[in-house]
């Protein structure tokens, strides 16, 4: 593996291992991806090898432009070019009916394919480079922490991938809301960078998907997802007083005042406040962040209290939610 960094040099230099159909993990404004030529069987199968992926969770294509998504999907059905001129480049992604030529495997055989434009100009200026339109999941291990930082991908993946472009940290923090358009009426199938409720204001009748009413059908609804190594215990917001952590343990607080009373419980060998102002955008930007280094830092238990469900919230959460389902 060797890092590059984000000079005009490096970036043709990660553009051109894409096109040899080499692993390239990127920097994107969500989380980091484990880019691979799309059109590229062999690439696509090491992408799946190296993640330890199960071949039957489809990736997300990347295209430079949000023009490029029709080299990939049919973007004639409903709601496609309003959302891709409203929120793409950005933290969207759109399920698609997919076009014949891009690979089963890109897929994993579903008449669809995912697509995002990403707002990150180092993430575009590689797939501009590259010329072709590039697959990424998040570049972590299956089922493991999503990483933010050039460094997380490192330790995950290390020798599995062939360059990391280093962009320093992904400022959204979680990965994109997916939105399936392939079906009537449009069904998120994942919270994500992109807020529920300016896709509900754009699409009137939107479905959220609802794991207590349906089981999941693409492998992000998987409950347990987003993983530490760490047992993680979810409570509701303010509700980390009434906790009985056991060892060593951390509290994931949201809020000045959540903060406050988990230092005066005495109850913690570690606190973390996700955002002092309370903010969600701010939540979302450390989530990751945090984590991994709780992760790391020799803790028995981590617990963590919801964020009000709406805004960049409700990403959180479910974060939070799959991070606590073992
Ligand atoms: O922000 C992001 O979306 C990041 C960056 C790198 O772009 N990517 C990312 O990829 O999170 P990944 O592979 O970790 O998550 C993609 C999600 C998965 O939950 C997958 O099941 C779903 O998108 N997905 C992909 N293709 C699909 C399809 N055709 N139908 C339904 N869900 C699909
Ligand atoms: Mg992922």
């Amino acid at each position: 593996m060797r890092l590059l960094s984000t000079s005009a040099h490096d970036l043709e230099l990660a553009a051109k291992a894409i096109r040899e159909g080499l692993l390239v993990a990127i920097p994107t404004e969500t989380v980091y991806g484990l880019g691979a030529d799309a059109w590229n069987r062999v690439a696509l199968a090491r992408v799946f090898e190296a993640k330890r992926r199960p071949s039957f969770d489809p990736l997300i294509v990347h295209v430079a432009e949000p023009d490029g998504a029709s080299e990939v999907a049919d973007v004639t059905v409903p709601y496609a070019r309003l959302l891709a001129d409203r929120f793409w480049p950005g933290p969207l992604t759109m399920v698609l009916p997919k076009m014949a030529r891009v690979p089963d495997l890109a897929t994993s055989g579903l008449p669809t394919v995912a697509v995002r434009c990403p707002a990150s100009m180092v993430a575009r200026q590689i797939i501009r480079l590259a010329g072709v339109p590039v697959a990424a999941p998040s570049a972590n291990p299956f089922g493991y922490l999503s990483p933010t930082r050039a460094e997380h991908v490192v330790a995950q993946l290390g020798d599995r991938v062939d360059y990391i472009v280093d962009g320093g940290r992904c400022p959204v923090g979680v990965e994109s809301t997916v939105l399936d358009l392939s079906v009537d009426p449009p069904l998120i199938l994942r919270p994500g960078g992109l807020p529920v409720e300016l896709l509900a204001e754009a699409i009137p009748g939107i479905q959220v998907f609802d794991r207590a009413v349906s089981s999941p059908t693409a492998p992000g609804q998987l409950p347990s997802h987003y993983a530490p190594a760490r047992p993680l215990y979810l409570v509701a917001a303010g509700g980390l007083g009434l906790a009985r952590p056991a060892g060593r343990a951390a509290a994931l607080c949201f809020g000045a005042a959540s903060a406050r009373a988990a230092a005066a419980s005495g109850l913690w060998d570690r606190i973390v406040d996700l955002s002092p102002e309370s903010n969600p955008i701010q939540a979302a930007a450390a989530l990751f962040d945090v984590l991994h280094e709780l992760d790391a830092a020799g803790l028995e238990q981590l617990w963590a209290e919801r964020l009000p469900d709406d805004g960049l919230g409700r990403a959180v959460n479910d974060r939070l939610y799959k991070a606590s389902v073992k």
